[in-house]
C-alpha cells in the first residue's frame, strides 16, 4: 500500500493490493481526476492527455483553451471554469461566489486524524494524503484529505475549509466528495423507503441530466440512505464493476448524480446544501463528514464485503462490537404503553425460562406516559406503574438472572412535560410560527449547550438509577419548522449541522459514561441507521417492521452497505402486528438470525410447547452467533426479483457456513431450483451438521443446494449449517 507523487507527471496515486485512485495537477494547478478502479501500476503521460475531448497540452494548460467544464476534478467549484454544480460554493463579504482554487501542497501522514466533532473510521495501519488548494483573492483554503487503508477496498475523503482571509465567508455548499466518472452504460442504486419498509433497492441507468437521493428531513431518515451506488453493465450480486458512496453522516444528505454534455458522469456525497449554510469567520475551518468510496469488481456482493469490513474493522467502537450478542426480550410489542410492575415482571420470568438474556423495558415508564402523547423529556419514574422504580424493577430482573435493558428517546420533549412547562424555547421552532407536532413531540434544540447539558445529566441519572445494561436510544420524527431561539439570523440555516454536532456531542458524553453497557440505536425503526451513529452504538434497530417477509426485503437492502452484526432483528408474534401476516415460528427466528437476535412478543401467551421450541432456537442461536455476526456475507437470491430470498455466512476459514432461505407464497407443482451457495473451499466436503448430508463445496457452489419442498405452506424456510469434513 502506498501514496506517491509523480512529479513529472504531476500524478497522485493511492493504491493497495487491489485498488488504485489516481489524479493529477492539470497545468501544476488544477486537481483532476484520472482514474479510480483495480490497481494498476501507473498511468502513462499520453493517456492522460485523453482527460479531455478538446486538444489538451499539459504545459500550455489554460483556462481558456479548455475550461474545468468538460475535465473530471476532484474539487470542483462552481462559478469559474466549470459550470456544473461543485463540491464547494461560497459567498465572499462583496456578494460574488467565485473562486479559483489551485494547488498549493500536500503532505502525506501515518494513520488518520479524528475528525473535529464528528464521527468517522479509525485510522489503524492506514496513510492519508492532504492536498492542499488556495484560491489567492480570498485567502480561502482547502484540504481534501484521502485515506486508504491495507485491508479493504475503500478510500476514505473529507474536505476542510479554511477561511485565511479577513472578511467572513459564507458556505452555501460543501461536501464531502466528489468524483468525475468517464464511463459508459453505468447504473445507479440507491436505497429508498418508508416507515415499516426501509432501505429498498432502486436500480435505474444513469441518464444526462440530475439524479440521485437526498433528504432535508434532518436525519439520515428512513425514506433514504447516505449511499449510492454506480455499476456498469450487466453486474449483479458477484460479477461486475461497482463504484459506490457512502456517508458517514446522521443528518441532511445529499448522494447526487449528473450526467453533462459530454456523457461524463458526476458523484457527489456529503450535507444536502438545502436548509445549509454556514457563516465562517477569518482564521476558523468547517470540516465535512467523511465518505467513503468503495470498489469492487465482485459486484454487489462484494462492494457489501468491503463495507462490511470497513464496519468491523474501523467503524463499530464498543467493547461489544466484536462479541457475541446478549438474545434480549422487548416488551413493546407485547405491551405497548399498557404495563405495571407485576405483568414485566411475568414478561421476564417466561423470558427467563425461555433462556433469554436481556429484558428490555421500552416506551411507557417515565412521566405520566400512558400513550404517545407526554411526559418526552421527564426521565423520572412513574411509580404508577413501577412503585419502586427503576432501582427497584431492575434489581428484581437482576435477581432473576437476566439482564436489563432500557428504552430513552432523549432528542425530544412533549408540549405535554414539566420540561416544556419550564423551557418552552427548548425545541427547535421557528418564531411565533406554529409549532408542528409529529407524533404529538418536538425536537430538543441540540444545537444548544444549555439542553445537551441537561439531557446529558437526566439520561445518565436514569441509566445509573436502573442499573442498566443495555439502552435503546430512540428518535421518533423528524425536524420541521426550522428555528433556534439561540441563533441569530444569520446563522439560522446552520441549525442542521449544529443539530447533529450537539447530537455527537450529547450521544458521545453518555456513551463514553457507560463503557460496559450495549447501546442499540434506533429511529421510529430504521429512521437513522448511519455509519456515524455506529461508532457509538454497535447496533441499531433495523426497522419497526417485524413480519418476516418484509424483514427479508427491508435486510437485504440493508446489508448492502451493513452487516448483520448492526442489524436489530426480533421474532414478533403472528398474526405480525404491521402486516397482519401470518408466519411459521422456524421461519420468523431464521430471518431474525439475519441480525442482532431477540424477540419483541408477549411470552407470557405462548403455550409451554412454543417456549420449548424457542430455548432451542435460542441455543441454535448462540452455537453459531459469531459465524452469523461476523461471517463473511453472501446475498444468495434477491427477495426485490422473485418469491424468495437467501443469504448466508461463512467463517473466515470457510470451514463452517450457515445457509437461509425463505420462500414467500407456496405454488402448487413448483420444484425449486438448486440454491448455488458462494464463499465456499471448493476443495473441500461439508456436512449439513442437521441432516447428515455430505456435500462438496465444488458442488454447492456450482451446482446447488437442494431446497426443502416450497409447494406446502407460505413462507417456509430452510436454514443449513454446513461444517467441513
Ligand atoms: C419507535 C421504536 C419502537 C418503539 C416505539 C416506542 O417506534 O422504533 O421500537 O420503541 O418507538 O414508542
Amino acid at each position: 500500500m502506498y501514496i506517491t507523487y509523480d512529479d513529472s507527471l504531476r500524478c497522485f496515486h493511492l493504491c493497495n493490493d487491489r485498488v488504485s485512485y489516481i489524479f493529477r495537477l492539470a497545468g501544476g494547478r488544477y486537481p483532476l481526476h484520472v482514474y479510480w478502479g483495480p490497481r494498476v501500476r501507473r498511468i502513462r503521460d499520453d493517456l492522460l492527455t485523453r482527460l479531455s475531448p478538446y486538444n489538451y497540452n499539459d504545459d500550455t494548460f489554460s483556462l481558456h483553451e479548455t475550461p474545468l467544464d468538460v475535465l473530471p476534478q476532484e474539487c470542483p467549484v462552481f462559478g469559474g471554469g466549470d459550470m456544473r454544480e461543485g463540491m464547494l460554493d461560497v459567498i465572499h463579504a462583496d456578494g460574488t461566489r467565485m473562486l479559483d482554487l489551485q494547488y498549493a501542497a500536500y503532505r502525506i501522514e501515518e494513520g488518520k486524524a479524528p475528525l473535529p466533532g464528528m464521527p468517522s473510521a479509525r485510522g489503524e495501519g492506514a496513510k492519508t494524503l492532504v492536498l492542499t488548494l488556495r484560491d489567492a483573492l480570498s485567502a480561502l483554503e482547502v484540504e481534501l484529505h484521502y485515506t486508504i487503508w491495507p485491508d479493504m477496498d475503500i478510500i476514505a475523503r473529507h474536505m476542510r475549509v479554511t477561511n485565511g482571509g479577513s472578511a467572513n465567508v459564507l458556505i452555501e455548499r460543501a461536501l464531502s466528495a466528489c468524483v468525475d466518472f468517464e464511463k459508459p452504460g453505468l447504473s445507479l442504486t440507491t436505497l429508498s423507503g418508508a416507515w415499516a419498509r426501509e432501505r429498498q433497492m432502486y436500480t435505474r441507468p444513469v441518464v444526462p441530466g440530475d439524479q440521485g437521493t437526498s433528504t432535508c428531513r434532518g436525519a439520515s431518515s428512513v425514506q433514504t440512505s447516505p449511499f449510492m451506488a454506480l455499476s456498469t453493465m450487466g453486474t449483479d450480486e458477484a460479477c461486475g464493476e461497482v463504484f459506490a458512496f457512502a456517508l458517514c453522516y446522521s443528518g441532511s444528505f445529499t448522494a447526487s448524480v449528473t450526467m453533462d454534455q459530454h456523457y461524463l458522469t458526476r458523484a457527489m456525497l456529503g450535507i444536502n446544501p438545502f436548509n445549509f449554510s454556514w457563516d465562517l469567520a477569518p482564521g476558523s475551518t468547517f470540516v465535512t463528514p467523511e465518505a467513503y468510496l468503495c470498489y469492487s469488481s465482485e459486484g454487489f456482493g462484494g462492494m457489501s464485503r468491503q463495507f462490511h469490513t470497513l464496519v468491523h474493522e474501523h467503524i463499530t467502537n464498543s467493547k461489544y462490537a466484536k462479541t457475541e450478542r446478549p438474545i434480549l426480550c422487548n416488551n413493546w410489542e407485547a405491551t405497548y404503553f399498557g404495563f405495571n410492575e407485576e405483568k414485566l415482571l411475568a414478561l421476564a420470568s417466561r423470558a427467563k425460562d425461555a433462556d433469554i438474556d436481556l429484558f428490555v423495558l421500552d416506551d411507557g415508564w417515565f412521566g405520566h406516559r400512558d400513550s404517545d402523547n407526554s411526559s418526552l423529556g421527564d426521565w423520572y419514574d412513574d411509580t404508577r406503574k413501577l412503585p419502586g422504580g427503576l432501582a427497584s424493577l431492575s434489581e428484581k430482573i437482576h435477581a432473576m438472572g437476566l439482564k436489563f435493558g432500557l428504552w430513552v428517546e432523549p432528542e425530544m420533549i412533549s408540549p405535554d412535560s414539566d420540561l416544556y412547562r419550564a423551557h418552552p424555547d427548548w425545541c427547535i421552532h421557528a418564531g411565533d410560527y406554529p409549532r408542528i407536532e409529529a407524533r404529538n413531540q418536538l425536537v430538543l434544540d441540540l444545537s444548544r449547550q444549555d439542553v445537551r447539558d441537561y439531557m446529558v445529566g437526566t439520561i445518565s441519572d436514569a441509566l445509573r438509577r436502573g442499573n442498566v445494561d443495555y439502552v435503546k436510544w430512540d428518535m421518533n420524527r423528524n425536524i420541521n419548522c426550522w428555528g433556534s431561539a439561540r441563533l441569530d439570523a444569520a446563522h439560522q440555516r446552520e441549525l442542521g449541522h449544529r443539530y447533529i454536532l450537539g447530537l455527537y456531542d450529547m450521544m458521545g458524553r453518555i456513551v463514553r459514561q457507560f463503557p460496559d453497557v450495549l447501546f442499540e440505536s434506533c429511529a421510529g425503526g430504521g429512521g437513522r441507521f448511519d455509519l456515524a451513529l455506529m461508532t457509538m452504538m454497535p447496533q441499531a434497530w433495523t426497522s419497526d417492521d417485524t413480519d418476516a417477509w418484509m424483514r427479508c426485503r427491508i435486510q437485504y437492502g440493508t446489508s448492502l452497505v451493513f452487516p448483520p452484526s448492526v442489524m436489530g432483528a426480533h421474532v414478533s408474534a403472528v398474526p405480525n402486528h404491521q402486516t397482519h401476516r401470518s408466519t411459521p415460528l422456524e421461519t420468523r427466528a431464521a430471518v431474525a438470525m439475519g441480525g442482532t437476535f431477540g424477540y419483541e412478543l408477549d411470552l407470557t401467551k405462548l403455550p409451554q410447547e412454543e417456549i420449548d421450541q424457542i430455548r432451542g432456537i435460542n441455543a441454535r442461536v448462540r452455537s453459531m452467533q459469531k459465524l452469523l455476526l461476523y461471517g463473511t456475507f453472501y446475498r444468495l437470491r434477491s427477495p426485490f426479483n422473485g418469491n424468495d430470498c437467501a443469504w448466508m455466512s461463512v467463517s473466515e476459514d470457510k470451514r463452517e457456513a450457515v445457509v437461509t432461505h425463505v420462500n414467500a407464497q407456496a405454488c402448487p407443482h413448483t420444484k425449486p431450483m438448486p440454491l448455488r451457495l458462494a464463499g465456499l473451499d471448493p476443495e473441500l466436503d461439508y456436512v449439513d451438521v442437521d441432516s447428515g448430508r455430505i456435500y462438496g463445496g465444488d458442488e454447492l457452489m456450482y451446482h446447488g443446494m437442494p431446497l426443502r419442498k416450497i409447494d406446502q405452506g407460505d413462507y417456509l424456510t430452510t436454514q443449513v449449517v454446513l461444517r467441513a469434513l
